[in-house]
């Protein structure tokens, strides 16, 4: 745990879930400019709400939560245990901070808005028409984020669905944008969720605006389509990491009598994956589970895992969760049930797949991608 000097107070913030390993801080300078702008800006008294949005590990909410009535607004599950966690650490009661998932459009008034600036231009504009209506009646709105994550196109969706949005000096290698409401425009609505016909596999796939590959089938997922397990019978499968279900929706489709789990820790992979379950198998049973990996899912309850592992967490490149999903799947395997993965072939899954299962083969491959198999 590491201490947040903002001029809120000093906050004490771990990332969530807890790895000793892990390289990652619970904040970055954007959080800091953030909180030292609304605190210069004078503009809320206390016990005024305040809307927060993306915010990763919940330093922005939890440095506000002791002063303001806080809503925080994200898609991701973790970051919502990762706020919890960090009340906790604060001395702070866990309703100190209203959490929204991202597909609830939040209901004002808010006195103040602050956004972290997501990584996905899909999500930031889906977010700024949320965000629009609230701003009425001159509330104070600041977004922010590292310098180099803020580009021409990032600052042109402020200006067409907010207003003028002037960015600040970059303090810290971050920048703030401070977008001026503007009534006359007239941006219409979010584009988000959108759909694509998959015409070979002669399915309609809709997304949410956050969720992997929301435009068009991702590469990897298509080679691993095609190398899916036949003929497994009444078995249960788990889509890992399900982004909008397309691997278990085809799973399936091949395997009629099979029970499926959908697990993401993102809410909008999540309600995207449940769309597109109801459009192909109408009432058809499916679970869809928000959640760290599997680590709610009981042990050796499931017969097939399958997994095309993220390598990214938020910025970073990391193979941690990749290895969180490979042990959780190991855990969740009933004997004999067998885990299923694509992955790019420079990340090398052979190695820490053989360390969990004790062995592990390789199913197909091709010069980008490899599938592997391994046997609990
Ligand atoms: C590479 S995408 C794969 C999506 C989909 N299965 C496909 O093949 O198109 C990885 C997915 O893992 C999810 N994810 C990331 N971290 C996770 C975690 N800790 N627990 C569960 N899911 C996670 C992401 O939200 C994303 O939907």
């Amino acid at each position: 745990m590491e201490i947040m000097a903002v001029p809120q107070g000093n906050v004490a913030l771990a990332c969530y879930p807890l790895h000793k390993k892990d390289p990652l801080r619970a904040w970055d300078a954007a959080d800091e400019y953030l909180l030292r702008q609304l605190h210069d800006s004078g503009r809320l008294a206390e016990g005024e709400p305040v809307l927060v949005v993306n915010d990763r590990f919940g330093a922005l909410s939890v440095a506000l939560a002791a002063r303001q009535q806080v809503v925080m607004q994200t898609d991701s599950w973790l970051a919502q245990r990762g706020c919890l966690h960090n009340l906790q650490c604060n001395g702070l009661a866990p309703d100190r901070v209203t959490l929204l998932d991202s597909l609830a459009q939040p209901e004002g008034p808010f006195c103040a808005v602050l956004l972290k600036i997501p990584k996905s231009l899909a999500l930031l504009e889906h977010q700024l028409h949320q965000i629009r209506p609230l701003l009425a009646d001159d509330v104070l709105f600041l977004a922010g984020a590292m310098t180099k994550h803020i580009h021409r196109s990032t600052l042109q969706l402020f200006e067409r669905i907010i207003g003028p949005s002037p960015t600040s000096l970059a303090v810290k290698k971050a920048r703030l944008v401070l977008p001026q409401f503007d009534a006359s425009l007239m941006p219409g609505v979010s584009p988000w969720p959108r759909c694509f016909m998959l015409d070979d596999v002669g399915l309609r796939i809709c997304n949410h605006a956050g969720v992997f590959s929301r435009e068009r089938l991702d590469i990897g997922t298509r080679f691993f389509l095609d190398h899916l397990p036949q003929r497994v019978g009444a078995a249960d499968i788990v889509d890992l990491g399900c982004g909008n279900g397309i691997v278990g929706l085809l799973a399936r489709r091949d395997n009629p009598d099979a029970r499926l789990l959908f697990s993401d820790e993102s809410f909008m992979a999540l309600d995207s994956a449940r769309m597109n379950w109801q459009a192909a198998f109408a009432d058809a049973p499916a679970e869809f589970v928000a959640d760290d990996c599997l680590s709610s899912h009981p042990a050796r309850s499931a017969d097939l895992v399958l997994i095309n592992p993220p390598f990214h967490q938020q910025h970073a490149i990391t193979s941690g969760i990749a290895k969180r999903m490979f042990r959780d799947a190991y855990r969740v395997l009933r004997s004999g049930g067998e885990c299923r993965i694509v992955g790019n072939r420079h990340l090398g899954y052979q190695r820490d797949l053989k360390r969990i299962f004790g062995s592990c083969e390789v199913v197909a491959s091709n010069p980008k991608f490899v599938i592997h198999r391994a046997l609990r």
